[in-house]
C-alpha cells in the first residue's frame, strides 16, 4: 500500500530512490524517507521535496549518491546535513540525531542516533513516520508514534509535553497544518499549546524563523480561516503587541482571497506574486510608522518587500481617488509604480465598484498598452534630441490610452501633433 504511494512519485525521484537504496546498503547504512513527505505520501497529496534520514553518515552517502549521479550536491557541515537538486526539487539528506534542550528555546544539543530517536524529536505524530527505503524492506511504513491512527483522525498531537516550549514555532506549525488539513488539535496538545501561548514563549524563537513561518501560513490557499485562528488564540503578539484586527480587516482578508485568484487566473505568466505580502500588508496596515519599522527590522524583510507595504500603508488617501470618473491616463500615472501586490491589496482593500473598475482597467487594459511608434520612427521624422523624443512618446503614451490608437498610423499621426504642440509652446 505505501509500496503504491511511493510508485507515484516522479520516475527521476524514484530512481534516485533506487540508487539510495543501493549505496546504502553497499555503505552499510540504513535510510528513511521521513516527515512531512510521509504525510502527504500517505493523505495521497502533491510532494515536492524529499527528506531522507541516514543511520550513519548523511554527508558521505550523499557524496556517493552524487558521484554515482553525476551530480553536484550541498554540504553542510555543522548541520551533517547535505542537499541534491534535482529540475526545481530538492532531496535533504541527514544523519539520523537526537536532540537535548538545555533550556527551553535554546538551539538543542545535537549527537548521532538511530531512527527511532531522531522520530521522537519532532513536532507532530503526523509529521514523525518514515518509509524504510532499504532494500529488505523497501516501502515499508514505520510508525513509532501512531501518526497513521492520527492522520486517520485529522488530529494533530505532539510526542512529548516540553515539545511546545523546546521549540515554540511549533505553535504556529500546529495551527497551520489544523488549517491545511481541516484537522483538530487533540485536547491534551491544545491545552500544553494553550499554556505556552499564555506564557509568551513564541518570543523566544528566533525572529527569522517567525518571519519564515509567517510567509508560510500566509502562503496557504485560504489564509483568512487561520489569522482569525490564531488572532482568537495568541493576537498576533509574536508579530507585535499592538496589532488590533477589526471586522472590516477580516472582511479585507476574505477579499483579498479572491482578488488574488483573479489576479493569478489572468495573469498566469506572473506566478511570482507574493500573496504573503498581500495579507501582511494588511495585518500590519494600522501599525503607527515606528512600530512598523520595528516589525519589518526586526523580521528582516527584504526592501522591496518593505517598500511594497509602505507604499500601501503611505497611499490609500491617493487610490481613493480613483472613486471618480477618470481619463485612462490619469489611472495610469496613479497607478504605475506600484507592485503587482499592492495593485492586488488596492483591489481587495476598497469595495467601491468604480475605484475598482479603475484597478482593474489599469491590470487589463492599460498597464499591458506599448507603443507602436518607436525613438526611430520620430527619429526618421526629424526628432533628434533624446530628451525631447522621451517627451514626446510619453505624451503619445498617454494620448493613445485616452483616445484609444491602435494602428501605428494613428500612432503617427498623433505623434506629429504632439511635436507640433511641443514646438509652438517652445518658440
Ligand atoms: N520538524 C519538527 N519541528 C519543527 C519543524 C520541523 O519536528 N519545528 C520536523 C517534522 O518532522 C517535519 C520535518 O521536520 O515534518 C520537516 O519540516 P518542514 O520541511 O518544515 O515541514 P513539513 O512537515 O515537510 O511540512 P510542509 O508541508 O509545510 O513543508
Amino acid at each position: 500500500m505505501i509500496n503504491s504511494r511511493l510508485k507515484k512519485l516522479t520516475p527521476q525521484f524514484k530512481n534516485i530512490l533506487k540508487i539510495s537504496s543501493k549505496i546504502a546498503k553497499k555503505s552499510g547504512y540504513n535510510i528513511y524517507l521521513v516527515g512531512g513527505v510521509v504525510r502527504d505520501l500517505l493523505l495521497n497529496r502533491p510532494v515536492f521535496d524529499l527528506d531522507i534520514v541516514v543511520e550513519g553518515d548523511a554527508i558521505l552517502f550523499v557524496k556517493r549518491l552524487a558521484g554515482c549521479l553525476g551530480q553536484s550536491f550541498r554540504k553542510h557541515h555543522s548541520f551533517g546535513t547535505a542537499t541534491l537538486y534535482h529540475d526545481n526539487h530538492k532531496i535533504d539528506f541527514a544523519t539520523a540525531r537526537q536532540e537535548k534542550y538545555q533550556h527551553h528555546g535554546a538551539l538543542p544539543k545535537v549527537q548521532p542516533s538511530c531512527l527511532e530517536k531522531d522520530l521522537a524529536r519532532r513536532d507532530f505524530s503526523i509529521n514523525a513516520m518514515a518509509i524504510s527505503l532499504n532494500k529488505e524492506s523497501y516501502g515499508q511504513l514505520i510508525d513509532f508514534y501512531g501518526g497513521r491512527r492520527d492522520l486517520k483522525n485529522g488530529l494533530i498531537r505532539i510526542l512529548y509535553p516540553e515539545s511546545f516550549l523546546d521549540d515554540s514555532l511549533r505553535i504556529l506549525r500546529a495551527l497551520r497544518f489544523e488549517q491545511r488539513f481541516s484537522f483538530r488539535i487533540e485536547a491534551k496538545t491544545f491545552l500544553l499549546m494553550e499554556k505556552a501561548i499564555k506564557s509568551g514563549a513564541l518570543k523566544f524563537v528566533h525572529s527569522h524563523r517567525l518571519r519564515n513561518e509567517l510567509i508560510l501560513f500566509l502562503n496557504e490557499p485560504k489564509p483568512y480561516k487561520y489569522i482569525k485562528r490564531l488572532y482568537s488564540l495568541e493576537n498576533l503578539n509574536f508579530i507585535d503587541e499592538s496589532i488590533k484586527l477589526n471586522k472590516k480587516d477580516f472582511r479585507f482578508f476574505i477579499r483579498a482571497e479572491s482578488a488574488l485568484k483573479f489576479y493569478k487566473k489572468k495573469f498566469k505568466e506572473n506566478n511570482e506574486i507574493k500573496s504573503w505580502l498581500v495579507y501582511l500588508a494588511g495585518i500590519l496596515l494600522h501599525l503607527s510608522d515606528e512600530k512598523y519599522l520595528e516589525v519589518v527590522n526586526r523580521f528582516g524583510f527584504r526592501k522591496d518587500q518593505r517598500d511594497t507595504i509602505s507604499s500601501i500603508k503611505k497611499n490609500l488617501g491617493k487610490i481613493r481617488k480613483l472613486d471618480y470618473k477618470k481619463k485612462n491616463s490619469e489611472i495610469y500615472k496613479i497607478l504605475k509604480n506600484y507592485s503587482p501586490e499592492a495593485l492586488v491589496f488596492f483591489y481587495a482593500y476598497f469595495p467601491k465598484k468604480n475605484l475598482r473598475k479603475n484597478i482593474r482597467l489599469f491590470l487589463e487594459v492599460l498597464s499591458q498598452q506599448k507603443l507602436k511608434v518607436k525613438g526611430k520612427d520620430l527619429k526618421k521624422i526629424g526628432i533628434q534630441s533624446s530628451s525631447f523624443m522621451g517627451e514626446i512618446l510619453k505624451e503619445l503614451f498617454y494620448r493613445k490610452l485616452d483616445k484609444g490608437l491602435e494602428a501605428k498610423g494613428e500612432e503617427l499621426r498623433e505623434a506629429k501633433e504632439v511635436i507640433q504642440n511641443k514646438q509652438s509652446l517652445k518658440r
